[in-house]
Order: C-alpha cells, then structure tokens, then sequence
C-alpha cells in the first residue's frame, strides 16, 4: 500500500502535469514550500524492530540528520499551494513560440467557456483580451460593456477611447501593450437595454483563472489595475481605489499599479482626478524605463 507521502507526490506530480498540458509553464510557490522543497526528500523508514532499538542509528533507509528547517516542515505541501493565491511567482521565460501556442490554446478555451451558463447565453462574444503578448505592461480592467461584446475587444467603447488616448500620451499604442478584463464576458443585466453592472463575486471567482494563465504566460513587468473591481480581482483587497491608487502593490512579484478606471473620469469630469491618473502612469512610465519627455512630466501641471 502507498504511504500518504506517495499519494501527496503522486497527486502533485498528477496537478502539475495537468497545469503543463494546459501550457502553463511555471508555478507560484510560496517561499517557504520552496525552502521545504530544496531539502533531500525524506526516506522511507522502516519501522524499527522493538526488539532492536539500535536499528535506528546503522539503518540506510533512516535518515542521519535531520535539519531544523525539515523538522518544522512537511516535506511536500498540498497542491493547493499551486494556485494563483500563492504569494511568489518564480517564473521561467517562455520561448516566443511556446508562448504563442499556450496563449492561443487558453484562448481557444475561454472563447468556448460555459462556467456562467447565464453569462454564457446573454453574451455576444466572450472578451478574451488584447494587444501584445510580449509586452512588459498589461492593463487589466473589469468587464465588458455593450460595446466590447459587440466586437469582442476589451476597451473600444468610450471609457476604451479614454484608456487608448491614455497610452498613446504616455508614447505607447495599444499594440504596444496588452489589454484584459477580470471578466471575460458581459455581466448580463435582464430586464434593461442598457447600462452595466459590477460582476459579482462568484463571477470574479469562476472568471479569474482565466486571466491569472494570462498573466503567467505573458509575464508583464508591471500591471495596471482600472478602478476598484480589478483591483479586487488581482489582490483581493476590498479598500477603495481612493485610498490605493497611487501606490505599488504587488501580483505575484509583478509590481501593480492601482489607478482609477477611465470610465470614473469620464463621469466625474475633474480635472484633479485626470491629474491623479496621469501621475500613476509617469510611475508606470518611470518603472519601465519608458522615456518621459517635459511635455509629458507636465501635462497637467498649473500653468
Ligand atoms: N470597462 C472595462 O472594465 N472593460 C472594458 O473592456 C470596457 C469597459
């Protein structure tokens, strides 16, 4: 009969093969796993004759020493630990190719998702995401409206516009960067023509595995956040974009930069709040190394 630690390895081995399949090509791991992992792994000991005590100190299957680290340690965490709430990403660069054909597959998989049945039959099309895989900068946003269901491209509406001049003033073009959403799909809103809603949070949850393998694969340098629900969605905070805007979080080990959602701006008009997130951006800028002109570093200053 297999011990519960072959059962733990065979599970592991079974969930990451399955991750690789899927074209996932490296894992988060949380520091301390990688700690335990880094130790010889524990050998079998065969239960000591109680008529020989000695056995514990010749056997080779017992092990000599014991570190403190191991001795605190379980020598194999869950596969649990392998999911997007760990803390550490130590991610592996992926060959361009490779990385085509994993986002192509994962694509070809959300496009044909059903998990939302109700999601699933009032959309027009699923919002997959868009722009440049190979980008160091990766904006994410919350969900899709009327209009990006109609064309099924993130952000082409009028807060998209807003969120295209954005970067373009910070010298980049969409192509230039990559965009998604915490929701691939339209929150459907029965019984109204218009107007949009927040997604729940068992949509958030059924939704974001999707975009953590976006994530994963394309590897940015820094993340964008676009108001509070993706803020919410990447780091499970629940404190307004108000107070966290501004300031470096971080995703995974991914530096992430929560700013307003352009759709606030457009529906608050101040010119204060603009400021703020053009302020955030020259940060974004500055982090990538992005040249900043003097017209760009004043933009929004008094005159
Ligand atoms: N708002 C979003 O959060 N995402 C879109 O794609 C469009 C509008």
């Amino acid at each position: 009969m297999s011990s519960g630690y072959d059962q733990l390895l065979g599970a592991t081995i079974q969930h990451l093969e399955a991750l690789k399949a899927r074209g996932v090509r490296h894992v988060a791991v949380a520091p301390e796993t990688l700690q335990a992992l880094a130790l010889p792994a524990p050998r079998r000991v065969a239960p000591a004759p109680v008529d020989q005590p000695s056995a514990r100190a010749t056997s080779p299957l017992i092990p000599v020493r014991v570190s403190p680290v191991a001795a605190m340690t379980p020598p194999v965490e869950s596969p649990a630990l392998f999911t997007a709430e760990a803390k550490t990403t130590f991610a592996v660069p992926l060959d361009p190719a490779g990385k085509a054909a994993a986002f192509s597959e994962l694509r070809t998989r959300a496009l044909a998702c059903g998990k939302c049945p109700h999601l699933a039959s009032s959309r027009k099309r699923v919002v997959f995401g868009v722009g440049n895989i190979e980008s160091p900068l990766m904006f994410v946003g919350e969900a899709p409206g009327a209009d990006e269901d109609e064309r099924g491209e993130p952000f082409v509406g009028k807060a998209g516009q807003l969120l295209t001049k954005i970067i373009e003033t910070m010298g980049l073009s969409r192509a230039d960067v990559y965009i998604a959403n915490i929701l691939k799909c339209r929150p459907d809103t029965p019984g109204e023509s218009a107007g949009n809603r927040k997604p729940t949070p068992e949509e958030m949850t059924t939704c974001l595995p999707y975009l953590h393998e976006q994530i994963d694969l394309i590897q940015p340098k820094v993340l964008v956040a676009l108001g509070g629900t993706a803020v919410e969605g990447l780091l499970g905070k629940t404190i307004g974009i108000t107070k966290l805007r501004g300031t470096w979080k971080s995703y995974r080990n991914i530096p992430l930069m929560p700013t307003y959602h352009p759709a606030y701006l457009l529906r608050s008009q101040a010119l204060s709040e603009k400021r703020h997130v053009w302020e955030d951006m020259l940060q974004v800028m500055e982090r990538l190394d992005l040249p900043i002109s003097e017209k760009q570093r004043k933009f929004f200053t008094k005159a």
